[in-house]
């Protein structure tokens, strides 16, 4: 809620979905949705998701103690980046609460928001299943590239630098 987003619009709603049979229809339509996307994903990626075990099965939509959606409106200023904004620090959140979560971002439209109540100015941009992970089951480190990288600097002559300095996830 605090996150920062243009002309101070705060252009989120968060809706939290308990568990149960109201969770069976947004399952489904999340399923919908994500068959479609592997249907018309390209070759490369559909290699990736067969890679990874990847399909549109959803059982956290009926399992995860809470299911999170994330709508952002449409309408106001640089919408989008202010819902994404704010989505991020809810991860960064989550996570120094200890709870796991997954961005999950399918393309959901407006009978979606008629499952949920939603008004039809908000588009649903994430659904975060959200709880503790399984105790035995170890978070794998993700590996990073650094700003020696993804950084660049142009100094006062304007020639084009490396970002000299490395930070300690930095291999
Ligand atoms: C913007 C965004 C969209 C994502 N969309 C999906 C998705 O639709 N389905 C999914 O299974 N994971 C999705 N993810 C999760 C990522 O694939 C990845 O597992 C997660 O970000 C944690 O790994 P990382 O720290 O390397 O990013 C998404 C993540 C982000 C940040």
């Amino acid at each position: 809620m605090r996150a920062a987003s243009g002309a101070n619009a705060q252009p989120w709603e968060y809706v939290l979905i308990a568990p149960g049979p109201a969770r069976d229809a947004i399952r489904q339509a999340c399923e919908a949705a994500d068959a479609e996307f592997h249907r018309r994903s390209p070759e490369w990626l559909q290699q990736f998701f067969a890679a990874h075990e990847i399909t549109p099965v959803k059982e956290f939509c009926r399992d995860a103690p809470w299911l999170v959606a994330v709508f952002g409106r449409r309408d106001l200023p640089f919408w989008l980046q202010g819902v994404w904004l704010s989505i991020g620090n809810f991860i960064n959140a989550l996570e120094m609460e200890g709870l796991h979560s997954l961005t999950y971002t399918p393309t959901l439209g407006r009978d979606f928001n008629r499952l949920l109540g939603v008004n039809e100015e908000w588009s649903c941009q994430a659904v975060l299943p959200v709880g503790y992970g399984q105790p035995a089951e170890e978070l794998r480190p993700r590996p990073r590239l650094g700003p020696s990288d993804k950084a660049r600097v142009v100094a006062a002559d304007g020639k084009l630098l490396p970002f000299a300095a490395r930070l300690p996830f930095e291999p």
